[in-house]
């Protein structure tokens, strides 16, 4: 595939010079006088990002300093991910490309207080390569024609992120066939909704899911087949067969119908939809986000584009949930520069993970990856986990970590170079070898979306695993197009310059009191623009029409709901967002996010949500007690409880707590209006099979709400 160079390096500010004379003035007077002024003061003199001439509504606009307008696609000819995907396997078709690792027992093992755990010994990787993967994808897209499926109609995946997951994906891109994605946490109702609205007649799922639909098969009416990529099809699923008429295959079935039965491809234009995207958003019924080969291809351009020296030897540990657009661009991307995909899962990723057999290897260690993604609560839990393994060991290993860590710290902002370098090596060498184990010790980059990420697990991460953080911020509307940052900027708490497929616009929310005036930065609601924004939500006009506007230039702009503001080196940085702001009483305004984060820096939060609402003057929260904090202190006081719901009612428990959220807030030099004046301590956590928060771990403040609406209303009244 030849990359189209001129629009990636277009506006890096090459100059030639020709005459000698000229070279040697250069190199003897200027050479080291840039070097000097370079090593002083780098990170401040970088534009990341420039004014970008933009249409539409009056703002602050700013593009990617690589581009002048956005790009479309980093390769020359390939405007679909059908034609990435099939280009991509002819250059590579020998290498490696779909790894998954073989089980070698399940075994379950009983707890001390009775419940028991499945725990899995898996071997090695065993890969298929780029040309077995596109014979496959080919045989998948043909055995689903000669299952009946015609291309008009839509095929739903509604599994974990597998490598059939993929297969699939690309054996319906080939047929032109748009690909509905579910996330398999997804509710009943919610998977109802999805599967209803876009009239799926196929759906392809894990054995796992195949359950979860024959439950629900008597409100599926456009259902006809299944596609079970388990070979354990549940043995009574003949039933179903007979009653509602669903036809019901393995996925080997299907790849080896196809195989005998060859048809040729129908392939897509960039205009095409590929995917509709099911968000679990945090209110109400899910919402289906039509995406085009285009949108995505400009996505897995820019990526592709602005993550330095990306080759075949890079290796990408898969593990979240490809109906998260973040994974499959992340995937897509892989794919392009002939990598290898190892397939992992949330449960098995460490050594130490969940479902992993103790003594045996979990998926980072086996695999060694060089890239992985990951959503923040992810990068936390790591952050957790290092932390409390370094604070179990105490005496000398504490010690040390902690005095290296500073030291690394402090040298953050310094040069990389001379006596600095060796030191980061003797503390790599001798504390941080043993963290960076932990996921396989190669890792050199990681790709960071969903939510923000707090500068001090950004921190920690770059320096306990060594590896550079790509900071992105995106949606799913815009198919995680927006901004991403740049892996030379050592700076934290900001996502960086706009994407060079997007063009990204502050515009006034006067109600709010953003204003693209403000000093001494710009800020605003976050408008995205650009070949990624997609077509909009799928049968609903009105919410597209609402959030979605083209401007008098033809270019796509949506609208986010999010606050930011621009950095003078044209990064952004995102401050708020709409939704979560409410007026008390007597007019403050309090920014819901932004006092959670605050608080949740309590070691007794496990999660909270603070609530407001203009007829009070104060505000409350429902607060998920952290179970291993709140015990230690009953039992440092010597509380007595029957269970820890019973803790968590004792008045003393929620002073406790409150004492703490307290300190936190002031810390953060929280307002007086900003702490809740009165808490309600929780003992059950909040997860996505709750339906409480998302699949990316945000909250769904509406369902929170209604669930625990008694608790809120005698919170005020009290
Ligand atoms: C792909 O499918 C869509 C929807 O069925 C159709 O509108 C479009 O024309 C097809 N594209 C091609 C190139 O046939
Ligand atoms: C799906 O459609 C069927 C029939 O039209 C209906 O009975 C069912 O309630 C619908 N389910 C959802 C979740 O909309
Ligand atoms: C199939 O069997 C499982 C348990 O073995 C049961 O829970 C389920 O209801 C059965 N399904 C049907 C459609 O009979
Ligand atoms: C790095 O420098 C910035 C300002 O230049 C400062 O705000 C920050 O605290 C410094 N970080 C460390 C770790 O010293």
């Amino acid at each position: 595939m030849r990359m189209i160079l001129n629009d990636v390096f277009l506006g890096s500010g090459l100059v030639y010079f020709s005459s000698p004379k000229m070279s040697a003035y250069i190199i003897g007077v200027l050479v080291p006088l840039v070097f000097s002024l370079l090593l002083r003061s780098t990170r401040n003199e970088k534009r990341r990002g420039l004014p970008a001439d933009a249409g539409g509504e009056p703002g602050y606009a700013i593009r990617n300093h690589r581009i002048t307008s956005p790009m479309k696609s980093a390769w020359e000819g390939i405007s679909t991910l059908a034609q990435l995907f099939e280009e991509s396997c002819k250059q590579y078709a020998d290498k490696p490309l779909l790894g998954t690792r073989k089980l070698i027992s399940r075994e379950v093992e009983v707890s001390g207080d009775g419940r028991s755990f499945e725990k899995l010994h898996l071997g090695e990787y065993e890969y298929m390569s780029y040309g077995q993967t596109f014979e496959a994808a080919c045989n998948f897209a043909s055995g689903l024609a000669q299952l009946g499926h015609r291309r008009e109609e839509r095929v739903a995946i509604f599994a974990d992120t597998r490598k059939e997951w993929f297969i699939a994906l690309q054996g319906c891109f080939r047929r032109n066939v748009t690909v509905v994605t579910i996330y398999s946490s997804l509710g009943e109702e919610a998977l109802c909704h999805s599967l209803n609205e876009t009239e799926v007649t196929t759906v392809v799922c894990g054995a796992k899911e195949l359950k979860k639909l024959v439950d629900i098969s008597g409100q599926l009416d456009t259902v006809k087949r299944v596609i079970c990529m388990d070979d354990e099809v549940p043995s009574n699923i003949s039933l179903v067969e007979g009653s509602r008429g669903w036809t019901v295959k393995s996925f080997a079935f299907v790849e080896r119908l196809g195989q005998e039965n060859p048809i040729g491809p129908d392939l897509p234009l960039s205009a095409d939809v590929a995917v509709i995207m099911y968000t679990s958003g945090s209110t109400g019924l899910p919402k289906g986000v039509m995406m085009t080969h285009g949108n995505i291809l400009a996505t897995v351009s820019s990526v592709m584009t602005i993550v330095p020296g990306l080759s075949p030897k890079d290796v990408y540990l898969a593990y979240l949930p490809l109906a998260h657009v973040l994974e499959l661009a992340a995937e897509n991307i892989v794919v392009s520069i002939g990598a290898p995909i190892g397939y992992g899962s949330p449960l098995t990723l460490t050594d130490t993970s969940n479902k992993i057999k103790k003594g045996t290897q979990g998926d980072a260690s086996m695999l060694r990856p060089t890239i992985m993604a990951a959503v923040p609560a992810i990068l936390d839990r790591v952050r957790d986990g290092v932390t409390k393994k370094v604070a179990a060991k105490g005496g000398l290993s504490k010690t040390l970590f902690n005095f290296a860590y500073a030291r690394r710290l402090s040298a953050m902002n310094g040069s990389w170079f001379g006596a600095r370098g060796l030191e980061r090596f003797l503390w790599d060498f001798l504390v941080f070898r043993k963290v960076r184990a932990v996921l396989g010790g190669r890792l050199r980059f990681l790709l960071s979306g969903g939510a923000p990420l707090s500068g001090d697990t950004q921190r920690f991460i770059n320096i306990c695993f060594g590896a550079t953080i790509g900071q992105g911020y995106g949606l799913t509307e815009t198919c995680a197009g927006g901004t991403f940052s740049e892996f030379d900027d050592t700076s934290v708490g900001r996502v960086g310059p706009p994407l060079p497929c997007s063009f990204v616009k502050l515009v006034d929310w006067p109600e709010g009191g953003y204003l693209t005036s403000d000093s001494p930065m710009p800020r605003g609601e976050i408008v995205i623009g650009g070949p990624s924004v997609t077509l909009g939500y799928f049968k609903n006009e009105a919410k597209t029409n609402e959030v979605y506007k083209v401007d008098e230039k033809g270019m796509r702009w949506f609208y986010s709901g999010d606050i930011g503001q621009f950095h003078a080196d044209g990064c952004l940085e995102i401050i708020d967002r709409k939704k979560d702001i409410v007026k008390l009483q007597h007019g403050e305004y309090v920014s819901l996010g932004k006092v959670e984060a605050a608080l949740l820096v309590s070691p007794y939060v496990d999660n909270i949500m603070l609530h407001a609402d203009p007829f009070h003057s104060y505000c409350v929260a429902l607060v998920v007690a952290s179970q291993p904090a709140v015990e230690g202190w009953a039992a440092q006081q010597g509380v007595v409880f029957v269970d820890f719901s019973d803790l968590c009612e004792k008045e003393e428990t929620v002073k406790e707590v409150l004492n703490s959220l307290i300190k936190a807030a002031k810390k953060a030099k929280l307002e007086k209006f900003e702490i809740p004046a009165k808490i309600k301590l929780l003992s059950e956590p909040w997860t996505p099979e709750t339906g409480l928060v998302t699949a990316a771990l945000k909250l769904k403040r509406d369902i929170l709400k209604k669930k625990f609406s008694e608790d809120l209303s005698k919170l005020y009244a009290s």
